[in-house]
Parts: structure tokens; sequence; C-alpha cells
């Protein structure tokens, strides 16, 4: 979008100024001009919709500075808004690859130097913890098994804490890389993840209190699947019955994302089917 608004450019008034922004902008690319023009176009239509004050407008860049300052390596306060906003869950919905397994967040617990360890691991932080055997199939969405697929879990204790909060528990238990068998299939041993709630003590908590929301998200385990072909995939697995799954503080249940645990030969067991949809990795 290059054209520029009418008039000088200090000949700015409420009906010109947004066109004016964005003839400001010279972007590097058609997609980066659309994004910017829709981003000015939408924020000053809000402003002018709700005809926002002074004061509300200075409290929520404030609201911003804040997250900033409570942002650091380990704690991305910005994401966490956009996940609480149901952002993070409409990009993982909207840009879903056809016919795949539907995405969910990513969360900040994702470490990628969890062990690359063989089929039929056990992850738990203890063998006195109660197991459950995760049971699995990579496919693709013609359906067969997807050879060279490969897997990264990672989840929460049954006390809702990953192994990196909980200093009783090695860092890399509960978490894993795997590569699928020549059918696609895997398995590991594990126990029943807990629920825990997501960070508050910053601005966003601030939010979803004045909302009158809850921080707490449900059990789940969390995936990222990739193989060569194939469009990657970050989603999650929940489990059915957990109370919090109607009010999940950042939306990324889906009903296809539920699992019902059964008992095998006295064993616990989740069997889970994921499928990738072919393109670039
Ligand atoms: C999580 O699942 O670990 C998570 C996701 C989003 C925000 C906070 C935590
Ligand atoms: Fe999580």
């Amino acid at each position: 979008m290059t054209a520029s608004a009418p008039g000088p450019a200090y000949d700015i008034h409420p009906g010109n100024v947004t066109e004016k922004v964005i003839a400001s902008f010279h972007m590097r690319s058609e997609r980066e001009s659309q994004l910017l023009a829709g981003l000015v176009t939408h924020l000053h239509a809000f402003a002018r919709e709700h005809h926002v004050t002074h004061e509300e407008w200075a409290k929520a860049v404030g609201f911003l500075f804040r997250c900033g300052e409570i942002s650091s390596e380990k704690r991305d306060e910005f994401m966490l808004l956009s996940d609480v906003l149901g952002l993070s869950s409409l990009v993982d919905m909207t840009d879903a690859p056809k016919g795949a397994t539907e995405g969910s967040v990513l969360g900040p617990f994702y470490a990628s130097d969890s062990p690359l360890l063989p089929i039929g691991a056990d992850l738990r932080a203890s063998p006195e913890d109660a197991p459950l055997l995760v049971r699995g199939v990579v496919r693709s969405t013609g359906g067969g098994g997807v050879p060279g697929a490969s897997i990264d879990m990672w989840q929460t204790n049954v006390n809702g804490l990953y192994a990196t909060q909980d200093d009783a528990v090695p860092d890399d238990a509960l978490r894993c890389k795997m590569h699928c068998a020549p059918d696609g299939s895997f398995h590991f041993t594990t126990v029943l993840p807990g629920p825990y709630m997501v960070p508050d003590d910053g601005p966003v908590g601030e939010l979803l209190r004045a909302g009158g929301r809850t921080a707490w998200r449900p059990a789940h385990f969390h995936f990222l699947l990739r193989a060569d072909g194939h469009r990657p995939i970050t989603t999650e697995i929940f489990i059915a019955g957990d109370p919090h799954l109607g009010s999940d503080a950042v939306f990324g249940v889906r009903k296809s994302l539920i699992v019902e645990p059964v008992t095998e030969d006295g064993q616990r067991v989740v069997e889970l089917a994921f499928t990738l949809a072919p393109g670039d990795a």
C-alpha cells in the first residue's frame, strides 16, 4: 500500500489520520503493508467506535509497559496476553493445515533440549508414581503411518508442576523426543498430568481477576510433531472429565483433543492418533 493521503502531512484531523498513518509506512512487501494497514485501521476504528478517553488509552499503554517490564528470557507476558485473549488459539485455528490434527498453544514450558528416548521409555519422575501408558500413531492425511515422524512431548507431573519448576524432580523427566517406528507408532510410560494455573502474578493475572476469570488450565500433554514433507503441528491432549475443560484460561481445548484413559489388563492407557498434512517442514 503506497498511496499517500491527500493534503499536506501536517493537515491532520480525525477524518484523515488513519489514512495518513497508513501512507507514512513503506514496508518491504505487499503482505507487510497489508498487515500494518489492517492493524492501524482496526486500532483507530476501536478508538473511534468506543470513544476511548485519554485516561483509558494511558492505562492501556501502561498495561503494555508493565507486560514488558515483567517479561524476561523465561517469561513472555505478551505471549500470555495473546493466549488469554484467545488470539493465539484463533491463529492456531485459522492457520491450521486442512485435515491435520487440530493445533493448540505451545505455552512457555517447551524446552527444545528434551532427551531423545527410545520407543517404550519411562518418563516418570519416580517408579512409584502410578504409570500411564501412552500409545499413539502419527499418520499422514492420506491415512498411512508416517515413517520417520518425530514427537516432542512435555507435561506436568501429577502435582501440576513441570519438572523444571519442581526441585524434587530431575529437569529432564516428563518430557522427551522420540522417533516413531516405521509404521508411525510410538509409546511411552508416564503419569497422568495435573491441572495448573498460568502465571497470574503479573499484569495478565490482574486482567484475569478484573474480568472474574480463572487462571486454571485443564491437565494436558503438549506435543510437537514433525516429519519430512509435512507441516509440523503443535498441539495438546486433554483428559476427559477434567473440571477445567470448559474454562481453560488460554482457550486451548478442542473437542478432538480430549481423550479418555481406559484400563487394559489393570494398566491405565491412553490411545492417541495424530494426523500430519503434507507441506513444508
Ligand atoms: C501451558 O500450557 O504450559 C501454558 C500455555 C499458555 C500459557 C501458559 C501456560
Ligand atoms: Fe502446559
